[in-house]
């Protein structure tokens, strides 16, 4: 694999204040990703949509030090204005993993303040949001400081291949409005290392896809995607479930292609309930959905029977369960939401959100 296109190499010496803001989106996966190898590499494919509403906002200040002082990655962290220690080490994590495809790090005093667009602890994860906003942030950077013209292409594809080494479905946070990262024979240009945008003609029913995010459990996960991931080694069903996500994966580009919308809530779904199974059938075993997530997925069946909507689940990995529904449906099934949904959600919470485009500088 080639790493080493990320290794930059015609950097000016001359370093300056800069500072910049991007806002980068959250994203769900259709095909999920679950299981991993060092540094970062996922066992199967996985493709997911790019959310618009859901997002982080980061600006990161650079000071350049003093050059006697550059044997460490310094930085500050501020979180909705307040500082925030308990979020350094992730942080500090995945700087030590990018330094070689970063070298600038070294000279700076960098000062990063972040802020969501979902509430705290919504259960949203924000890792994905939040790796990719810093890796565009160190992207632009990058670009300020180089001698040579670098293309918005490379941006992306460097910014994806650093926010995979922070969180993997990070990768899938710099694009839109549908990304694939991991090698696979049915998407050209796909890699392990980084996102690639969905290179086919995408039908139109799926334009502007709505996804309601319905707040079931804002607490924190009892197990966190780290534990979960590592649990796939040594998992008795994992080479199955790795081919089955390799092959919904190619199944799921045709559906893409053609708009057969029952297909795709058929393949959703059951992704969902396959990723939850892999948790259900680990050691130990563990369960993210809760009650009200069952209650949830219960009465979208029931209102798909009595209706002929075309709404769907899909699930992360926790309790919260996004309904995916096409735009044209927006009024209805906003009106089944609040009748019949919300109550299951806490506080009656839920987010509206759709598919977006990714990542923004501001
Ligand atoms: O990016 P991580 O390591 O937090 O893993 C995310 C895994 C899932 O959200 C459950 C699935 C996915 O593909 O996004």
């Amino acid at each position: 694999m080639n790493t080493q296109q990320f290794i930059p190499h015609s950097l000016q010496r001359k370093l300056e204040i800069f500072s910049c803001t991007w806002k980068t989106p959250s994203n769900i996966a259709l095909v999920k990703y679950w299981g991993k190898t060092a540094p970062q590499i996922p066992k199967n494919a996985s493709i997911s949509f790019t959310l618009s509403k859901s997002h982080t906002i980061t600006t990161i200040n650079f000071t350049p030090k003093d050059t006697s002082a550059t044997e460490e990655i310094d930085f500050e962290l501020f979180f909705e204005g307040k500082k925030k220690e308990d979020f350094k080490p992730k942080i500090a994590k995945f700087f030590d993993r990018i330094q070689e495809y970063c070298p600038y790090l070294f000279s700076y005093n960098m000062m990063i303040s972040s802020e969501n667009s979902f509430p705290h602890s919504s259960g949203i994860a924000s890792s994905a949001s939040g790796m990719s906003a810093i890796a565009m942030c160190l992207m632009s950077l990058e670009r300020s400081l180089s001698n040579t013209e670098i293309s918005d292409e490379f941006v992306n594809k460097k910014a994806s291949f650093l926010a995979r080494l922070g969180s993997g479905s990070a990768s899938r946070s710099i694009e839109g409005p549908l990304v694939v990262w991991g090698n696979h024979l049915a998407i050209e240009g796909s890699s392990d290392l980084f996102g690639v945008p969905f290179p086919y003609k995408v039908h139109e029913v799926f334009n502007n896809y709505q996804d309601a995010i319905l707040l079931v459990d804002k607490g924190e996960k009892q197990v966190s995607s780290t534990v979960g991931h590592d649990l796939m080694h040594n998992h008795p069903f994992a080479t199955q479930r790795f081919q089955q996500a390799n092959e919904n994966l190619a199944t799921i580009t045709d559906i893409l292609q053609q708009g057969d919308i029952d297909l795709f809530i058929n393949l959703v779904e059951s992704e969902a309930l396959s990723l939850h199974a892999m948790m259900l059938t680990s050691s130990p075993y563990f369960i993210l959905m809760k009650p009200n997530t069952l209650e949830i997925i219960n009465a979208i069946w029931r209102f798909r029977k009595d209706t002929g909507s075309k709404l769907c689940f899909t699930l992360d990995a926790g309790a919260n369960v996004h309904v995916l529904y096409p735009e044209h449906e927006s009024e209805n099934v906003l009106q089944f939401i609040d009748n019949e949904l919300s109550m299951f959600c806490q506080k009656n919470h839920y987010i509206c959100d759709s598919v977006g485009l990714g990542a923004v500088k501001l």
